[in-house]
């Protein structure tokens, strides 16, 4: 039997004509005509077909995917085994609701979601079809096992678009332009970024004052400890620019969270399903939260999101917290496949390739001086990009020329942050991909130089 990663297109790139093509253009104009106009749409690419790492857009233009459907196609493009299931599972039963009614499919999802979530704790698991439905079950959550009301939130965080999620979000101001008011109680605090400390002062030292803004101030002042129910953190901040903390704030958070009854949510809807080399980014820190938020990379392309929580904390009554299609057979028939992929091959191949990239990434400080800081986890990585590598002045303009150029030669990538190129390839990714990626990204840097 082929392996995990042989089952997929493995070739390169290939530019047949100018892009966008005619048929592209003239989606792209019907789209532009009825489409929300708040979609943020890059570059002209109108994909028709996938395999693996590689999209085929409607003109027959072959791109390389380096940015996994933002992070969701864990295991490629229409990974022929995830296929298989959905095909399977959907010619069986697409739809019951598992709010009213059972079917195994959701409770071996639950099952397998507990047993592989962080820490030996026993875990009952809420289904939701996105991210951020995720989130509002972990906030609700939170809010119901400890009766409080206040949340404290990180600077530069993403965590979805609906009301609640959206009151943690802050990530850029038109995301909440014009839709205040916001869900009361949430409280932001500052995120350590290692490569942008104040002063210059040292990484494990600023993540450490970080949270002790958070125990001196803002829980004895706004949001005092005992009215305040969760700290909702990414493990690595994914929209924000790929920003990887020291341990020790994890470290600090969880004991001022243990303290203080306050319980640790980690947003793992981006660094989960083992993007960073590990099934969850928590794992690299030796962390255990309380309740963990997955989707995206869960199940392949399928929309669905999960509320992992401590079983003790999960007490809520029939009626309290569901959803129509949340955790709907073929979502998780597909998650079920995902997840046998990514522990049969794709974790290690993502923490092989990571490491890979990573070899020659960190070279690139030297010798581009352009590139600020090169970071991240398995295949989370990173590249940040300024105007001077001593004052640190973000370069956004250089970033998003640097994305199109990669277009244009045939690297799908996209921007994270102000200024950073984010790099999340599906996990199915081969050496030489990899190696095509990071070419392409050294002639764009140096056609802009
Ligand atoms: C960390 C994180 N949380 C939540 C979300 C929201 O997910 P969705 O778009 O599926 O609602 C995102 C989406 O980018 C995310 O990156």
């Amino acid at each position: 039997m082929p392996s995990t990663v042989e089952q997929v297109r493995l070739d390169l790139p290939h530019i047949a004509g100018p892009v966008p093509g005619p048929r592209a253009a003239d989606i792209i104009a019907r789209d532009n005509a009825v489409v929300s106009p708040s979609y943020t749409r890059g570059y002209p690419l109108v994909a028709r077909q996938g395999s693996g790492a590689i999209i085929e857009d409607v003109d027959g233009n072959r791109f390389l995917d380096f940015n996994a459907g933002i992070a969701v196609v864990s295991t490629g493009h229409c990974h022929p085994e995830v296929v298989g299931a959905i095909q399977e599972q959907a010619a069986r039963l697409i739809h019951m609701s598992g709010t009213d009614f059972y079917y195994e499919e959701l409770a071996a999802l639950a099952e397998k979601l507990a047993a592989i979530a962080p820490g030996a704790v026993p875990r009952r698991v809420s289904f939701g079809n996105s991210g951020a439905e995720a989130i509002e079950g972990a906030i609700k959550l939170a809010r119901y096992a400890t009766g409080r009301d206040k949340i404290i939130a990180f600077y530069g965080s993403f965590h979805g678009r609906t009301m609640g999620a959206l009151s943690l979000t802050s990530r850029k101001a038109v995301q909440r332009a014009g839709f205040a008011p916001f869900m009361p109680g949430v409280v932001h605090a500052t995120y350590p970024n290692p490569y942008r400390t104040p002063a210059g002062q040292d990484p494990d030292r600023y993540a450490v004052e970080c949270v002790k803004h958070i125990e001196d101030v803002i829980l004895k002042t706004i949001a005092p400890a005992e009215e305040t129910a969760a700290i909702v953190v990414e493990p690595v901040q994914g929209e924000g620019g790929y920003v990887v903390p020291p341990k020790i704030f994890f470290d600090e958070l969880a004991r001022v969270c243990k303290a203080n009854g306050i319980l640790l949510i980690f947003d793992e809807v981006q660094s989960g399903m083992g993007r960073t080399g590990r099934m969850f980014a928590a794992e690299h820190f030796g962390a255990v939260p309380d309740i963990i938020a997955v989707a995206k990379g869960i199940a392949s392309g399928m929309p669905l999101g999960a509320t992992i929580a401590r079983a003790d904390l999960m007490t809520w009554p029939p009626g309290a917290h569901a959803s129509t299609f949340g955790g709907n057979p073929v979502c998780c028939a597909a998650a079920l496949k995902t997840i046998e992929l990514l522990e049969r091959e794709l974790i290690d191949n993502a923490a092989r390739m990571g490491t890979y990239m990573m070899e020659r990434l960190r070279l690139w400080p030297a010798r581009y001086p352009m590139v600020g800081d090169v970071r991240g986890l398995g295949l989370m990585i990173g590249v940040e990009l300024v105007r001077d590598q001593q004052t640190k002045e973000k370069a956004p303009k250089l970033r998003d020329r640097v994305v199109d150029l990669a277009f244009e030669r045939g690297l799908l990538i996209l921007g994270a942050g102000d200024n950073t190129i984010r790099l999340c390839p599906p996990l199915v990714i081969t050496r030489d991909q990899c190696d095509f990626a990071l070419d392409i990204l050294e002639q764009c840097l140096r056609a802009t130089s």
